[in-house]
């Protein structure tokens, strides 16, 4: 069955359309810069205030909570850290005195998004926060010479293609004897196996962010985040029936299968209770190298 987008498209509204189409046209020409756009920034701001994000963020907190009880300080390798919204909320949910054992390192390319991370984490007092600019798929984790106790990578890692996935798992099982927290987009195979359907319900999905986004931001702002960011999102979460090396969201169940083919043990897998409609969530899964 071939893929056909305007399938999808008719779900949106008629603005989003005309809007994903010239998105397209902008993006064959190869003027796209996202990660040094402010509409990724402010996009990203808004979903992290959603309810999927704050369960997530609660979960992680909780475990690092409980690995300060086993040891006297926590060094932690953040992957893709960006502006540091994780940790912003993680940290300002823990006691100062547990705060002050925590030290970050944290990784991104965004330089945008590293020059906030540090203005964000800059009222926490913690053990130490190292900034490296650096893209991780050109990063030789060995030469990092870190000996974290655990690689943390939060909603990041669906930006590298399947062998760059494939790559950077079986970087941190060769680099480090570390736990691994990872918390990635799922989506529901069990409720919805047909991939019309669960493009459908994507689109019915992105109706809605789409059209919160027109209702809480100005007519300028909101063309922005939606050029710059979501409709990005939007086609890269479609599927087609033929997925490829290029494909980023991949479910949970592949993700464990890639942490298993790497040889490391799964010992805790989550997914968040709060979907918008049960089909797409934010699914958390740890492990030990
Ligand atoms: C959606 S943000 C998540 C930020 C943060 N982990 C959080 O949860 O608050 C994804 C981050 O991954 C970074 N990123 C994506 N691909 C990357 C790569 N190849 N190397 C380094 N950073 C990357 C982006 O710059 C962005 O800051």
């Amino acid at each position: 069955m071939k893929f056909d987008l305007a399938e999808y498209l008719t779900v949106l509204s008629p603005k989003d359309r005309v809007g994903i189409e010239r998105h397209l046209l902008v993006k064959k020409k190869g003027l796209l810069n996202k990660y040094n756009m402010p509409g990724t920034r402010e996009a990203y701001t808004l979903f992290a205030g959603t309810i999927v994000l704050r369960d997530t963020y609660k979960f992680i907190k909780d475990k690092i909570e409980s690995m300060l009880g086993s040891v006297e300080n926590l060094t932690v390798l953040d992957l893709g850290i960006g502006e540091g919204f994780m940790w912003n909320k993680i940290l300002s949910s823990l006691q100062p005195s547990l705060r002050k054992r925590i030290g970050i390192v944290g990784i991104d390319f965004s330089h945008i998004a590293l020059k906030h991370l540090k203005k964000n984490l800059s009222g926490f007092s913690l053990n130490g926060l190292e900034i490296i600019r650096a893209d991780m798929n050109e990063l030789d984790l060995v030469k990092l010479n870190l000996n974290p106790d655990v690689v943390i990578s939060s909603l990041a890692l669906h930006h590298l293609n399947m062998r760059e996935k494939v790559k950077i798992i079986n970087g941190i099982k060769k680099s480090f004897d570390t736990k691994l927290m990872l918390s990635e987009v799922d989506f529901n195979l069990e409720a919805i196996e047909d991939i019309r359907l669960r493009n459908y319900a994507a689109s019915l999905l992105y109706r809605d962010v789409f059209d919160t986004i027109r209702s809480i931001e100005s007519q300028k702002n909101a063309e922005l985040i939606l050029h710059n960011f979501y409709y990005d999102e939007f086609l890269n979460i479609l599927k087609s029936d033929n997925p490829s090396l290029e494909e980023r969201y991949i479910p949970l169940s592949e993700w464990m299968n890639i942490m298993r083919s790497a040889n490391i043990k799964l010992t805790d897998i989550r997914i968040t209770l709060t979907g918008i409609n049960n089909i797409y969530r934010i699914g958390i899964i740890e492990g030990r190298t």
